[in-house]
């Protein structure tokens, strides 16, 4: 490993790491220095391996903010993870993740996987599923009565304002989302053909009640289709975002009733969408689940206390964690009611259970559940209830769920 240098990716850096990604996801699109990514490029949290000035093994973090139960706060995003596929399986990764996670500044980490079996090794935990719908709007309707308001078209890199404002309102009340200041809203309204896959240009329609405020918007695109039978084409929504009941039932509404189109498809929901209590066939929406958002958490006292509790709660575990052993040892978690006084600090006297970081990182944003990680033999639970009170403590009013792919 002598000839592998571990380093801090400089602005010079961004043509050959993006090489890197394409090379290792098999991406065959062209770089475009142009494009929105240089803008979201973070060079100085971006770790990088090189050897003979050749960058083999990246891994890159965004700072943004997560909505977590009850707060926003900072959390690395993790992305672009990439090792040449002639390098791989000698260690660069764990080389990688060790340097990131030893000096990200926030207190967890987040991350789609492109596996699922790369990263608890590195103390990440499964916490928030994602849902995908396919559905066939012939066979769909909304049950809720039609809500005064107005739908408005529109070109979404046109319609920043708008969209921004309805987000920012919405994400605090949605564990799993992300933060997106001006160069994220450009970066993910951009509409490069190479995103449109075979769709047309990204559409908006937002919904505005009856004062004329926006209460919600959709962006979407149309996938065309016809055959001998006729049109079969397919609303492919990019998100959907509603700060009222009525901006969810009449965007939703809107997208299953354009014309020529046969299906809605929907990559990132989550598990108690609204939408499965919208429609008269929910079998219909063909939900699918997988895995989501990843966490882990890198300053276990000051994530824990960061968040809020559905139940008041005072327990002791005991947590293993050997890539940040200052994470390790025996902590009490306090918290009042309504999430009120939460202290974490470290303890003496018998654990009440005993974890791993991955499951504590799993269980942190109230969708995976601490009892169901005791059933699946992941937690070892040492006095009788304690297992149940924190599941309950730890679980939230909404599933989390990630809006977009970072
Ligand atoms: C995933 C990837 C980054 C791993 O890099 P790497 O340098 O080979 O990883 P390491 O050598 O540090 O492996 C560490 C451990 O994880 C295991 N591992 C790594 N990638 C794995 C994979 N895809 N599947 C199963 N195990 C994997 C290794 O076997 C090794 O286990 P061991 O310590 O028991 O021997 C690399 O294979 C890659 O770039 N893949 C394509 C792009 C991708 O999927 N990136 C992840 C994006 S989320």
């Amino acid at each position: 490993m002598s000839d592998y240098v571990l380093r801090t990716a400089t602005d010079g850096d961004l043509e050959q790491v993006a090489r890197l990604r394409r090379e290792a996801f098999a991406d065959p699109g062209e770089f475009n220095p142009e494009g929105t990514y240089r803008t979201i490029f973070e060079p100085a949290r971006t770790h990088l391996i090189e050897q003979d000035g050749q960058v083999v093994g990246v891994t890159g973090a965004f700072t943004r903010d997560l909505a977590i139960p009850g707060a926003v706060v900072p959390a690395a995003h993790v992305t672009g993870v990439s090792v040449s596929p002639v390098h791989t399986r000698k260690g660069l990764l764990t080389r990688l993740m060790q340097a990131q996670l030893t000096d990200a500044p926030e207190a967890l980490a987040v991350l789609w996987a492109s596996e699922g079996r790369i990263y608890p090794r590195f103390g990440y935990g499964l916490a928030a599923q994602n849902v995908t719908m396919r559905a066939d709007r012939r066979d769909l309707r909304i049950t809720a009565p039609p809500a005064p308001g107005t739908l408005r078209g529109g070109i979404p890199a046109d319609l920043i304002k708008e969209l921004s404002e309805v987000y920012s309102r919405v994400l605090p009340h949605k564990p799993g989302w992300s933060s997106r200041d001006e160069a994220w809203w450009k970066h993910l309204t951009a509409d490069p053909e190479t995103r449109r896959e075979g769709g047309t240009k990204a559409r908006a329609v937002l919904f505005e009640n009856p004062d004329g405020v926006v209460d919600g918007f959709a962006r979407y695109r149309i996938r065309p289709n016809w055959d001998d039978n006729g049109p079969k084409q397919e609303v492919n929504v990019i998100e959907l975002v509603a700060a009222t009941p009525a901006a969810y039932a009449e965007l939703y509404r809107f997208l299953l009733r354009i014309d020529l189109s046969r299906s809605l498809v929907q990559g990132l929901t989550s598990a108690d969408d609204p939408l499965f209590h919208l429609v008269d066939e929910p079998r219909q929406l063909g939900a699918k689940a997988g895995d989501g958002l990843w966490v882990r958490l890198t300053d276990v006292p000051r994530a824990l206390t960061a968040r809020r509790y559905a139940a008041p709660i005072d327990v002791v575990f005991e947590l293993t964690d050997t890539l940040r052993p200052a994470n390790a040892g025996r902590w009490r978690l306090r918290a009042g009611a309504g999430g009120a006084l939460v202290t974490c600090q470290r303890a003496d006297g018998d654990p009440d259970f005993e974890l791993g970081i991955s499951e504590l990182s799993a269980v942190y944003l109230g969708g995976t559940r601490l009892g169901a990680l005791h059933l699946a033999g992941r937690v070892r639970e040492h006095r009788p209830g304690a297992v149940a009170a924190t599941s309950t403590a730890f679980s939230w009013p909404v599933a989390p769920y990630s809006i977009e792919i970072f």
